[in-house]
């Protein structure tokens, strides 16, 4: 994993609760596909914001992975 990955990684999706991009990544890694699936997983969605942060921001992780 390069220097620009691994910062990329550290970037957090879910502010309220301080999850970063690279747990997302794992869990879309092995095999999670939804929105809700993710949220599960993480505890993202869970925050005072209830999700409204950092919904779009998973959405968006999930299609790049799509065009990826
Ligand atoms: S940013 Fe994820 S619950 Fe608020």
């Amino acid at each position: 994993m390069d220097e620009q990955a691994i910062l990329e990684g550290l970037k957090p999706v879910c502010l309220c609760k301080g999850i970063r991009k690279s747990v997302f990544l794992k869990h879309i890694a092995a095999g999670l596909t939804s929105v809700e699936a993710l949220k599960k997983a993480t505890g993202a969605g869970s925050g005072p914001c209830q999700g409204r942060r950092c919904t779009p921001r998973i959405e968006e992780l999930l299609r790049s992975r799509d065009q990826g």
